[in-house]
């Protein structure tokens, strides 16, 4: 089973004098850990605001775990998917579990269960001691744990991240990487998103390459970096597609 399946999605926003995706395709199998990567702009949270349901595409489709994003799978979907945005997405005036029990009541979690979860995961992400603190006195790396911990509290199947180690700490991308390596073995799929060729290299099995919209190229890492003669990495690989022109 594919865990995402996206076909001819086009979208421009309103107002807008260029379309942001073009005719983008793409399928992921279940249980890897895949990217979704290209430079600032490419149209890579437009895509995952479109998979998740958050914003609509003016044409094409897009299936997680073969169901049709869509009012009548939405409820069903929103169970499968764990969503981490590029923006952190937290109360700042509320601690760590106040919003973290907020979060799990969305998902219809509830009383000691849910509180020693919140518990359990503070204290994977090393914020046991920051449990009671304010969010906005946590740092950037904190902020994004917690906002990881509030998308997989309802044990998603696939958990979608995008740029989750923009603007964090050292320690905290590591621990952020190590964590989602450990998490895809429990058998979660994981999406990535990120405009960090190296770090998706060496993370993922399998990646997609997008610019301006489209597509650029699909593959696992290592297959693409060989079958491109004169490429040492993935940061070559999309130079050989997309010609080493600035972007202004
Ligand atoms: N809400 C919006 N309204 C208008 N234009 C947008 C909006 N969101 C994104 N865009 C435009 O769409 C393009 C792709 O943006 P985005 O999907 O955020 O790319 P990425 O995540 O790869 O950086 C950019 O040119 C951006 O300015
Ligand atoms: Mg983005």
């Amino acid at each position: 089973m594919n865990s995402i399946t996206v076909k001819d999605l086009f979208k421009t926003y309103k107002g807008a004098l260029q379309p942001t995706l073009e005719g983008l395709s793409f399928s992921f199998p279940e249980g890897k850990i895949t990217g979704l990567l290209g430079p600032n702009g490419a149209g890579k949270t437009t895509t995952i605001s479109i998979l998740c349901g958050l914003v609509r595409a003016d044409s094409g489709e897009v299936r997680i775990h073969e169901l049709l994003q869509g009012a009548a799978h939405r409820e069903a979907i929103k169970k499968v998917i764990g969503i981490v945005p590029q923006q952190i997405a937290l109360f700042p005036q509320l601690t760590a579990i106040e919003n973290l029990v907020y979060f799990g009541n969305l998902y219809g979690l509830k009383g000691k269960s849910l509180r020693t979860k919140v518990e359990n995961y503070l204290e994977q992400f090393g914020l046991e001691k920051a449990g009671n603190k304010e969010v906005h006195k946590f740092s950037g790396g904190m902020k994004r744990r917690t906002n990881i911990i509030a998308a997989i509290l309802h044990d998603p199947q696939l958990l979608v991240l995008d740029e989750p180690t923009a603007g964090v700490d050292v320690q905290s991308r590591s621990m952020i990487l190590q964590f989602l390596r450990e998490y895809n073995k429990k058998g979660v799929s994981v999406l990535y998103t990120s405009h960090l060729l190296e770090e998706a290299q060496s993370l993922c099995e399998e990646v997609v390459i997008m610019d301006e919209g489209k597509l650029i190229i699909q593959g696992q890492p290592m297959a693409l970096i060989q079958q491109n003669a004169g490429c040492r990495n993935l940061e070559d690989v999309f130079l050989h597609y997309t010609g080493h022109a600035l972007r202004d």
